[in-house]
């Protein structure tokens, strides 16, 4: 059993103590909730384990940022932080872009038109934007078989039996259907059905939801299905997943059909005749808002063609042929105690305002991002300003402006500082940018912990048991200095095991997870690297074009070079372009950075990247170059659709180019082809290869 230990006042607790608090707590009710819920054995009394969520509920309030992702607050009860099993989804999860206003929904209609090279109108539909849960139902020969949570797009988690217990998920499809089909949508609580639900928890003593979007999560992530079957979860349906045969050659059709099977479409949904609509639409169901019996942050706006919906496909993790258009943001106003600078991973110089705390639409604000330098200036933000917060969405709270009317007098502008907060390094701004930096790189303690933990994340070499507060014992005990030494703590778990809060069992995992993923994809491994603007979307670019470790890291040193044919090839690889060429070429134009890269590839096994989605297509791994006007599709559709067919596009012909598909009016790249013999073809040629 564990020993509860807190008698420090709250009011007096610094940020570390918060967080090693708040962690132990959250092991400590999970423990309780256990022992209570699972096994039915509670082991304290009913107002001591009340003592223990209001302490973490009060520490919680002081440090909102310290919020940990598996806070009890954040549970309901005895729902377990995973128990689910995992259901992967056969078609991505992904989510949608935000517009704000009509300038910038007029620009996302343009990019589409532009991508589909068309000046007629869109036709839309518009769909209220629900802030609920997102799900997916599998259904085979009309029967509901299996649903999903949408997790983190990829993989979610299996909450079928939860949602057997909702009214609004038929158990049969009515009327014909494929044999197999996704169908998405959002599971959400009315507003009166939250304030009921509330008001039920308040009499039981129980868990209060913030707000309606937990409220629905927490409903529908039940291990025991009891609990969800209680609780009057909605359904409407919005989207489809993969599906044995089109059902339909419209999202208006769609929705249609959905209606036909069973389920409930949200009624305000609407066909718009073209883009010209959605500014009328919008403010209609801005007005109308308040008076629905659901709560929604927005409207989204879709391209109904599903052809259309084919040909632009996506970017990112956002389709090209919707966006979330938002209603703006919620608004308070707040006094600015302090601004704090954070040194991020990068030797960024992020400034954070440290405000009194207020509740902004619902939720309880103590920080917010200042951006940087400008910013700052442009606003006049001044310390002890009281300034007009604002949060929209789930967005990081933001500073709109200063109520200078109470400006108290004798306050002067902010001043930023010339020097690194975290090692004392000259912090410099390139002429250009917007972010000061730190120029302690590899030295700068705040960097090399922040590299460490962004090291052995999820999205990089995802090291179980390896979180934040690991590293940075580990680095405090002097055993990390790089990210090679992540691998030689193997070499110390007998050390390990005898730490306080470890064991010999934990230590072992630790070793065992670490030598897992001593096997790496290029891509993770080219991630993890930190390097600036290398996200994970461009990692995966980067290790597809290479394909081998061995390969990128000679080409990228090459590159090194200007105006050598390597640097060229980097930055005309589609979606790098050539200021995040800079970005690599910097890195690997640093020794000690290299030096700090093979250290860690000694250690390691680094997978050559997989192509699996082009596996048979006629131009996977080739190297493709489009020249002159094409006829039948524009140069970013071609584009899009070479690579997702496995062929890396760039805009250069040379020895290593494998086809060049001549358009009307081509130049000099369809002589160079000729010269260097490589491959041309016509655009009805490259049409009938790719088929
Ligand atoms: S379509 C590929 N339609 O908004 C497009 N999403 O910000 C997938 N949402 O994860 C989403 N109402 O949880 C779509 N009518 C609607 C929606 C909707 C709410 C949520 C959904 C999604 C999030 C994206």
């Amino acid at each position: 059993m564990l020993e509860p230990t807190h008698q420090t006042t709250i009011e007096s607790l610094t940020e570390a103590e918060a967080a090693e608090e708040l962690a132990r707590l959250a092991q400590e009710i999970a423990h309780h909730d256990a022992a209570y819920h699972t096994h039915d054995a509670p082991e304290i009394t009913d107002a001591d384990y009340d003592a223990l969520r209001r302490r973490n509920a009060a520490i919680e309030v002081r440090f909102p940022e310290l919020i940990r992702p598996d806070s009890p607050s954040s549970r309901v009860g005895g729902a377990p932080e995973s128990g689910f099993a995992k259901i992967r989804h056969r078609v991505p999860m992904l989510s949608l872009d935000n517009v704000f206003d009509a300038t910038e929904f007029a620009e996302f209609c343009t990019r589409a038109k532009r991508f589909l090279g068309r000046t007629e109108p869109l036709v839309f539909v518009a769909e209220p934007k629900i802030d609920g849960l997102s799900i997916s139902l599998t259904y085979e020969h009309g029967h509901f078989v299996r649903g999903a949570t949408r997790g983190d797009g990829t993989e979610g988690e299996d909450v079928t039996a939860n949602l057997r217990t909702m009214k609004s998920v038929p158990d049969r499809l009515h009327g014909e259907a494929p044999a197999f089909i996704e169908i998405r949508g959002e599971v959400f609580l009315t507003k009166a059905d939250f304030l009921a639900l509330n008001q039920s928890q308040a009499e039981a003593g129980a868990k209060i939801f913030a707000n309606p979007r937990n409220a629905a999560a927490g409903s529908l992530r039940q291990l025991d299905v009891k609990i969800t079957a209680g609780r009057p979860l909605s359904l409407f349906a919005y989207a489809q997943g993969e599906s044995s045969e089109p059902v339909a050659t419209t999202h208006w059709d769609y929705l249609q059909r959905l209606k036909v099977w069973g389920f409930d479409v949200n009624p305000l949904s609407k066909r718009l005749g073209s883009e010209a609509d959605a500014e009328t639409f919008q403010s209609e169901i801005g007005l109308a808002r308040s008076g629905l019996g659901y709560d929604i942050d927005g409207v989204v706006y879709k391209i109904d063609d599903l052809a259309l919906q084919r040909r632009l496909g996506f970017v990112g993790r956002a389709p090209r042929w919707a966006t979330a258009w938002k209603f703006p943001a919620e608004q308070a106003t707040t006094v600015l105690r302090d601004i704090r600078i954070q040194v991020g991973r990068t030797g960024a110089l992020t400034p954070v305002a440290e405000l009194e705390p207020v509740n902004v639409g619902g939720v309880l604000v103590a920080r917010a991002t200042l951006h940087n330098e400008d910013e700052i200036a442009r606003k006049d933000i001044r310390i002890g300003d009281t300034v007009v917060l604002q949060r929209a969405g789930d967005v990081i709270p933001q500073i709109v402006s200063v109520v200078t009317d109470r400006r108290s007098e004798g306050s002067t502008p902010y001043v930023f500082p010339d020097i690194c907060p975290a090692c004392g390094s000259h912090a410099v701004r390139p002429p250009g940018e917007v972010v000061k930096r730190c120029t302690g790189g590899l030295i700068c303690p705040a960097q090399r912990v922040e590299r460490l933990i962004h090291f052995v994340s999820r999205p990089a070499f995802d090291i179980d048991g390896l979180g934040e507060k690991t590293i940075q014992e580990f680095y405090n005990e002097g055993w990390l200095h790089g990210p090679a030494d992540l691998f030689k703590l193997p070499e110390r778990e007998a050390e390990i095991a005898t730490r306080e809060g470890w064991g010999k069992l934990s230590a072992a995992n630790l070793s065992r997870a670490i030598r897992t993923r001593q096997t790496v994809p290029l891509e993770r491994f080219i991630y993890a690297l930190g390097i600036r603007r290398i996200g994970a979307t461009n990692a995966k670019l980067l290790a597809r074009h290479y394909g081998s470790f061995a390969n990128w890291r000679t080409q990228m040193l090459a590159a090194t070079q200007l105006g050598s044919d390597e640097r060229l090839e980097l930055g005309s690889i589609s979606g790098i372009g050539p200021t995040i060429a800079e970005e690599l070429t910097d890195f690997f134009g640093e020794a000690r950075n290299i030096a700090a890269l093979d250290e860690l590839a000694a250690e390691l096994t680094i997978q050559e990247a997989a192509k699996a989605d082009a596996a048979d297509s006629p131009i996977a791994g080739k190297t493709v170059v489009f020249t002159g006007t094409l006829e039948t599709m524009t140069r970013p559709e071609a584009k899009s659709r070479a690579e997702s067919l496995g062929a890396k596009v760039t805009d250069s012909v040379s020895k290593k180019t494998d086809i060049v598909v001549v358009g009307a009016d081509a130049g000099s790249k369809a002589r160079k082809a000729v010269e260097l013999g490589v491959r041309t073809m016509t655009e009805a040629e490259w049409r009938e290869h790719v088929g």
